[in-house]
């Protein structure tokens, strides 16, 4: 009964996803006020540059994740195998979506283990929700869906808006970072913890760090918003509680830009840059910000349930446009892009300033050049 009405929120929220405005509306991701300078004389050729990183001790052919979304239901095992094979294609990395689903009923397993299948070598990132490791789920739940897809890490995401606003909601977090020491002490593969759209601080960064987890993924506002996603449900189901609550929090959150530079700033953990990154451009942007890897979830969705194909092409574009905006930076692969200057402008910038990060220094990497 209860594993029944999770798969079934579970399809409600892809098809929400697929097919209504689920976009942060006022809050954008801040990826519009960073600039990249231009090197008009780059030395270098365009076909030389190198996209290929390291990501927690694995190779990775261009820094992205397919950000974690389904499992569950037939419909997300389509969408979990079109994902993989991309994955094993390209060479990226790639989370399933939470995998509360088959620890209630193990026989919606398949759903999740058809990603390791159709992607032996790909870095699969398994995961599991804090509110239920606050709950009830411990070291046990943890390692049964590791073991689920042999996955290289595991991500537990925290997403306190998401459970406040939605009707079923899980709001008990009291033990949540207790937990997450626990299982970062008994598990060996890394933990990461990710927000799902409202972004991470640096307060909150070294909370995390402190409890053991070996990387963030910052989840930041301006993409996908879990508010609207439950507006809309509400909406559907006449609930006008909760249709106003998805309507106040809509915009809630961290932009992905402050949140970046915040948990860059504030920890030495491995940051995936996620929330509203759409373009090569804007991975660059993140890697240029101090971001290991960047992750995209939504738009894969879209693309997924036309097949791995269209998720291929996407992913090899994505590729593309990193590879010329590293060439125009003046660039021969990912890891000078942390050394070049950029400037980061407007509300962005202005956020940072008040919060006490300097977004100038951004800008004056390479000083030496003026002086
Ligand atoms: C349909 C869908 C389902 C998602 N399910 C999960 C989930 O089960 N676990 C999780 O950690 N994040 C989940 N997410 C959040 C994404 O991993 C990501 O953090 C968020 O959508 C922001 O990225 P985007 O703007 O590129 O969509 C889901 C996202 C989408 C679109």
């Amino acid at each position: 009964m209860v594993e029944e009405k999770t798969a079934e929120r579970k399809t409600d929220h892809i098809r929400i996803c697929l097919t209504e405005n689920v976009q942060a509306r006022t809050t954008t991701t801040g990826l519009e006020d960073v600039h990249l300078i231009h090197d008009a004389a780059p030395e270098a050729r365009l076909e030389d540059v190198d996209t290929a990183v390291q990501f927690f001790g694995h190779k990775l052919s261009s820094p992205i994740l397919i950000s974690a979304m389904t499992g569950g239901t037939r419909e997300a095992a389509k969408i979990n195998a079109s994902l993989a094979e991309a994955a094993e294609k390209t060479g990226v990395a790639m989370g399933v979506g939470s995998q509360r689903v088959a620890l209630e009923d193990p026989s919606k397993a398949y759903s999740f283990q058809i990603a390791r299948q159709k992607a032996p070598h790909a870095f699969l990132i398994a995961n599991l929700g804090c509110a239920q490791l606050a709950k009830d789920y411990g070291v046990n739940e943890a390692l049964k869906a590791v073991d689920m897809i042999e996955a290289d890490a595991l991500a537990l995401h925290l997403n306190p808006l998401h459970e406040a606003v939605q009707p079923e909601g899980q709001t008990d977090f009291r033990r949540v970072l207790k937990k997450i020491k626990e299982l970062s002490q008994s598990i060996d593969i890394p933990i990461i913890a990710k927000e799902t759209g409202a972004g991470i601080s640096a307060e909150t960064a070294l909370k995390l760090k402190e409890s053991g987890v070996r990387g963030i993924e910052i989840g930041g506002a301006g993409g996908t918003s879990w508010a609207a996603v439950e507006y809309h449900r509400a909406r559907k189901m006449k609930n006008i509680r909760h249709q106003r609550l998805g309507q106040a929090f809509w915009d809630w959150g961290i932009p992905t830009v402050v949140s970046l530079v915040e948990v860059r700033k504030a920890t030495d953990l491995t940051v995936i840059a996620t929330g509203g990154v759409r373009t090569g451009m804007d991975i660059a942007k993140t890697l240029a910000l101090g971001a290991q890897c960047s992750g995209i979830a939504r738009p894969f969705l879209k693309l997924a349930v036309k097949g791995s194909e269209r998720v291929v092409q996407e992913l090899n574009l994505l590729t593309a446009e990193l590879k010329i905006a590293i060439f125009l930076v003046g660039g021969k692969s990912v890891m000078d892009l942390a050394m070049k200057p950029l400037v980061v402008t407007g509300k962005t910038a202005e956020w940072l300033r008040v919060r006490g990060f300097n977004p100038e220094a951004y800008a004056k990497r390479g000083e030496a050049v003026r002086s």
